[in-house]
């Protein structure tokens, strides 16, 4: 198969599901505000809203099942090496996870070390994994948000690039502060791949440095009055 290569930072983004974090990095690609071009869209659901959004905007969309890799001893390792090769067919540089439900295993982590980042709904270090913005009420947190992060091999555990954070109102449910939360996801996952696309993002140790961002000085109260 030949695949075309153009001079725009070229981008993957793993989705399993309703793909809204996909839909804004679209958008502000079409928008001119990151420069990149999605090569393709994989998916380990072969439902995914994901991949209609994907084909709506004449991006590659592909299902890979995992079912085949089922049963053997290595099954995720296994999987991600199929996703690797398709990963190198298409001369990735970035590739993104975006409510990607699997956890990636070091066969991708290590091919694409600091060139993969993961969206997570919670002010990492506080709250990896599930069910996250219930757990963030329920323990009176007053501060929860987002953030974008490398991929390591501990899950939500890399180094962060970037965070926003939101406060949580008394009478938030999780489905309130979920839809808040991703409102910021939606700024902040775009803003993290131009700032890769531009270069400016130095891995050093457990911190990612900016080139060329204004400090800020400004704290978040929460409540604010
Ligand atoms: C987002 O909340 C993201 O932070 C988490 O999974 C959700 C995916 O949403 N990792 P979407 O598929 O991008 O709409």
């Amino acid at each position: 198969m030949s695949i075309s290569r153009t001079t725009a930072m070229r981008v993957a983004v793993l989705a399993s599901g309703r793909g809204s974090n996909l839909q804004a990095i679209i958008d502000a690609i079409e928008a001119g505000q990151v420069q990149a071009q999605i090569v393709a869209v994989i998916s380990n659901k072969k439902e995914a809203v994901a991949l209609e959004r994907a084909r709506k905007h004449g991006i590659t969309d592909m299902f890979v099942d995992p079912k085949p890799f089922a049963g053997r001893q290595d099954s995720r390792e296994a999987y991600d090496r199929s996703l690797l090769e398709i990963l190198q067919q298409y001369e990735v540089d970035l590739v993104l996870l975006a409510g990607y439900m699997r956890i990636v295993t070091a066969v991708l982590v290590n091919a694409y070390a600091n060139r993969m980042m993961n969206i997570h709904p919670s002010l990492l270090p506080s709250f990896p994994g599930l069910d996250v913005h219930k757990k963030a009420i329920d323990w009176g947190c007053k501060l929860a948000g987002c953030t974008v992060h490398f991929v390591t091999e501990g899950v939500d555990e890399g180094p962060i690039i970037i965070q926003s954070a939101v406060p949580i109102l008394d009478n938030d449910t999780s489905e309130t502060l979920a839809a808040r939360i991703l409102v910021q996801e939606h700024k902040i996952y775009p803003r993290a791949v131009q700032l890769f696309a531009e270069g400016r993002l130095r891995v050093d140790g457990r911190r990612v440095l900016i080139d060329g961002t204004k400090p800020d000085g400004e704290a978040i109260i929460s409540p604010a009055s």
